[in-house]
């Protein structure tokens, strides 16, 4: 969140109360330097004293038959283990299939405990980055094991339909794909519509094959090949006409257009694509990195981003198989949240992060994507949700526009169905936004029955962030 200073935060002490009452602050000193015989039991664990899966499952089970994983710590994560309980807490072998927190479920491990160990750059425990997650250094991401637990907690199944109107780097979508649910992502940067397909298609390679065949080449002819695509030309102009596109056939339209024949060009298309976000991923690398110490030639970010991605398609592929889990397809759409292309009442569950009020710049962060792809930003800076208008003004036309973007949710939901969307608070000027607040207030004329804000503190010394929020809406 670039732009935003954090208010400095002094701390304050008050004279006037330190010169009207020395004796007690001298004994308040001495209170709380003097020695105390602690009793042992104060040394005691929680886990031995308080069984928190009992206080998960409603007193159904304890640590005996279910595990979380060790990391899970935070108050807001024991609140989304409880919640997935209680949707799948029913059927044993489906928690140990979908559950997001628990490690272990009778003794066996969870097909979470696998898919998380496929590990990517930035990991986090079991949260984030895993499986393809990590495919793209995209800022803004969220976890996947939170939205994996909400995607449970809103028991949506096979013949579901899941939709995250402001998909980004498609989080939701890799997610629903493991968890075998249909899902719809919707983004106005059509750059990011291309790299949530590809990160969500690369699941389905199969690893055998596809290291075959690439042996034929070397990684350098690879790095070649995107590194001479013709940059200069025509720009790609993708405006409002071409709204509504699905981002197979704007990767269609990429190769047909820009790229020259070759090798790469022949293959199918998920390892061409794959190849290609690797190439997208070194670009990101190579000029985030350029003037730090982590500095590298193109070529060299190439490759071992390259190597990375095969071990991570190789597990993926290996883990995949060996649980048995089928993966769905999503499906990818260059498109607004403020006018979803979807009928009224025909999603069951929405998972969300729209921008957080006027925090990032999304085009800027992204722009030396948008340059190599060739794509025109002139009109996508005027649909893009936070980026419109200034000053003051700007921060109006955000609250305008997300309470539009939640009407549309509302109509899309089929009732009975939840919208979970996450916020964080930002400070704009001197002033600390809570939009997730500023929701809550809306629901009922949204058209939503019930609205909770599950608060997640942020941790870190650098972030610029208090507190996310997860409201969670009821239609
Ligand atoms: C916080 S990011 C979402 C990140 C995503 N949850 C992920 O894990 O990658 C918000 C996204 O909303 C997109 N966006 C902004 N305005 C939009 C609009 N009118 N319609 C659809 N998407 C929009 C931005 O391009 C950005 O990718």
């Amino acid at each position: 969140m670039s732009e935003i200073k954090e208010p400095r935060l002094g701390y304050q002490t008050n004279p006037v109360q330190v010169k009207l009452f020395p004796t007690e602050i001298e004994s308040q000193i001495e209170a709380t330097t003097k020695k105390v015989r602690v009793p042992r039991e104060v040394f005691r664990s929680l886990s031995s004293t308080t069984d928190i899966i009992t206080w998960i499952t409603e007193g159904k089970y304890d640590r005996k038959i279910l595990k979380l994983f060790d990391d899970v710590s935070q108050l807001y994560e024991l609140l989304l283990c409880r919640m997935e309980f209680l949707t799948l807490g029913d059927d044993l072998s489906l928690l140990r299939r979908r559950a997001a927190y628990f490690e272990e479920v009778e003794h066996e491990k969870t097909d979470h405990f696998f898919l998380s160990a496929i590990q990517g750059k930035g990991q986090i425990g079991h949260s984030n980055q895993y499986l393809t997650h990590w495919f793209y250094p995209y800022k803004g991401k969220f976890h996947g094991q939170m939205v994996k637990a909400l995607i449970n907690f809103m028991g949506v199944g096979k013949d579901s339909l899941v939709l995250d109107p402001f998909v980004g780097s498609g989080t939701t979508l890799v997610e629903c794909a493991t968890l075998g649910v249909s899902s719809i992502g919707i983004e106005i940067n059509p750059a990011l519509c291309m790299v949530s397909q590809i990160k969500a298609d690369s699941l389905s390679i199969v690893y055998p094959e596809f290291r075959r065949e690439l042996a034929k080449i070397k990684p350098s002819s690879i790095f070649e090949y995107f590194r001479k695509k013709p940059v200069e030309g025509k720009k790609w102009r993708l405006g409002f006409k071409e709204m509504n596109k699905d981002a197979k056939l704007l990767l269609a339209e990429s190769w047909q257009q820009q790229f020259p024949d070759g090798f790469v060009k022949t293959l199918p298309e998920t390892w061409r694509n794959l190849l290609f976000l690797c190439y997208l991923h070194a670009l990101s690398d190579y000029t985030y990195l350029k003037s730090t110490s982590k500095a590298m030639a193109l070529e060299e970010f190439f490759i071992r981003d390259l190597n990375e991605y095969l071990d991570t398609v190789s597990g993926t592929y290996r883990v995949l198989q060996d649980r048995h889990i089928q993966v769905q397809a999503p499906k990818v759409l260059f498109g607004t949240a403020l006018e979803l292309q979807l009928p009224p009442e025909s999603v069951d569950g929405i998972v969300t992060s729209p921008p957080y009020s006027i925090a990032l710049d999304y085009i800027r962060n992204d722009q030396h994507l948008l340059d190599y792809l060739g794509i025109d930003t002139s009109e996508l800076r005027e649909q893009m949700v936070g980026l419109k208008g200034r000053n003051e003004e700007k921060i109006q036309l955000y609250r305008v526009d997300l309470r539009k973007s939640l009407q549309e949710m509302a109509r899309v939901l089929k009732p009975a169905s939840y919208a979970a969307i996450l916020l964080g608070d930002v400070v704009v000027g001197s002033h600390r936004t809570n939009f997730a607040k500023e929701i809550v207030t809306w629901a009922k004329d949204l058209g939503f029955i019930e609205a909770e804000l599950i608060r997640r503190p942020i941790l870190g010394g650098y972030a610029r962030l208090r507190y996310e929020y997860i409201v969670l809406l009821r239609k």
